[in-house]
């Protein structure tokens, strides 16, 4: 087997950096340390990079449908490796009348198994939670897929989960360590405002703001947080948006229950405004929970550093504007939730958190890697630069400053939601599994280079 030794790059681990070198032998790491001397087939000098665990995007949506449209798939998985993302978990809905280690499976063989190229991981999410899926939870474990989404949002679509099945599921997962997620915003409440800004004239972009104000997630933040405590379970909350729905998470926490949050890159970095663009660009930024106002921005920058949300995922959900987007060109309901981002996680992290000083280096490797693989089970093997782990490393070069454009971006759509802004520093290198993805800051893998990797049930989110 081949060795590659890293040399004289600053390693960053969530608690310290300091100069050293990584050897890896296979698709492993040997050994980090300091001057270490030892043969190699190949020495790459990383002098003046940092070098990050590879991240795991525990949010990607490569098949999420909306209203007849369909984001792009595995086949764009390539954006992620580019990105510094070596792992990606992907949702996958639970099919009627299937059940959902078959969904898993059916999904899996037909659209990533060959296909992806970075290592990948899915959540179910539960769509149909008759009797006999409900029983069927705890055989999630044993398939490698210990965590399931419900959405409390999108009223009327089939994936929406009323709050019988999400009892029922926090109940039965408890007892075998699977992680309950939820998309938490009031559908009923969202479904009203809808109505009432489209009877208002407000067929636009923005209507689609005007209709999920800050309470609309934290009320259903809030029930979903109950619903858990009477289930005496553990919540997980994707994608917390707002000051309001933060405290929720932060109050629970407090009061000693298992909660907890992630947040996304845009949300920390983006706004309302974006969705009032003329031209229907508005729609662009069209995802749920919707972009907020910079107080919120803020608030959650805090809500990382106090530890209330331990993640930052992409919520990658890649439709094309002129295409899928225009859908809704006469009515924003129709506009496809989602946006495309999991290219830009890393450098939009060390951009806005590390360069801006809103956050340490350390905090950007628990953020970006190691919590996000305790999260989700995955922390035996990824998300750590240990000996023992998957050689699934980054080298970021800090130097330069770039334009983000949709002309750099490997994700397949025609938009990229971060167009414009400034970039501090680039992806140099990614090593997947011990194997050179990345090399220059450009993407060098290749179709089917990802493994899925089964996952360990509950993940230590809750310390
Ligand atoms: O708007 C979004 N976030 N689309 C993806 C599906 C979801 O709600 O997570
Ligand atoms: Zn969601
Ligand atoms: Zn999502």
């Amino acid at each position: 087997m081949s060795k590659t030794l890293i040399k004289n790059g600053t390693i960053v681990t969530t608690s310290n950096e300091f100069v050293g070198d990584i050897l890896i032998d296979g698709e492993k790491i040997a050994a980090v340390g300091q001057n270490l001397d030892v043969a190699a087939d190949e020495v790459i000098d990383a002098s003046g990079e940092y070098v990050l665990p590879g991240g795991i995007d525990q949010h990607v949506h490569f098949s999420f449908t909306f209203k007849g449209t369909c984001t792009r798939g595995f086949e764009t998985s390539n954006a992620a490796v580019a990105g510094g993302t070596t792992t990606v978990i992907e949702f996958v809905n639970q099919v009627k009348d299937k059940g959902l280690i078959e969904s898993i499976e059916n999904y899996r063989k037909e659209k990533a198994d060959g296909i992806a190229m970075a290592d990948y991981a899915f959540h179910i999410v539960m769509t149909d939670p008759r009797p006999e899926v409900i029983d069927e939870i705890p055989s999630l474990v044993e398939a490698g897929y210990p965590t399931m989404k419900l959405f409390m949002a999108y009223k009327g679509q089939f994936f929406h989960a009323d709050d019988e099945a999400i009892l029922k599921a926090l109940m039965k997962a408890k007892d075998c360590g699977i992680t309950v997620m939820v998309h938490a915003e009031n559908a009923d409440a969202v479904d009203i405002l809808e109505k009432r800004n489209i009877a208002l004239g407000h067929t636009e972009p923005f209507g689609h703001v005007l209709s999920r104000p800050p309470m609309v997630e934290a009320e259903a933040t809030a029930r979903a947080i109950h619903l858990a405590k009477i289930a005496e379970a553990p919540i997980y909350i994707v994608h917390v948006t707002c000051k309001e729905a933060l405290e929720e998470v932060a109050r629970a926490r407090e009061a000693g229950q298992r909660v907890c949050g992630e947040t996304c890159t845009h949300y920390l970095t983006l706004d309302a405004s974006n969705l009032a663009k003329p031209d229907f660009e508005g729609a662009k930024y069209v995802c749920s929970p919707a972009l907020r106002t910079a107080e919120h921005r803020e608030a959650l920058w805090k809500g990382l550093n106090l530890g209330t949300i331990n993640a930052v995922s992409s919520d990658h959900c890649g439709f094309d504007w002129a295409h899928d987007k225009h859908v809704g060109i006469d009515d924003f309901r129709n506009i496809p939730n989602g946006a495309p981002g999991l290219q830009n996680r890393l450098a939009v992290l060390w951009t806005y958190g590390v360069e801006a000083g809103r956050i340490t280096r350390q905090k950007l490797v628990d953020l970006f890697a190691a919590s996000p693989a305790r999260n989700a089970g995955l922390d035996h093997r990824k998300g750590f630069l240990s000996a023992g782990y998957d050689a699934d490393i980054v080298l970021y070069d800090p130097r330069g400053k770039s334009v983000i454009t949709n002309a750099d971006m490997l994700h397949g759509v025609d938009y990229c939601s971060y167009e414009g802004m400034e970039q501090i520093g680039h992806v140099d290198k990614v090593f997947l599994r011990g194997q050179l993805a990345v090399k220059d800051g450009k993407y060098i893998g290749e179709k089917g280079q990802g493994e899925f990797i089964p996952r360990k049930p509950f993940g230590t989110m809750y310390r």
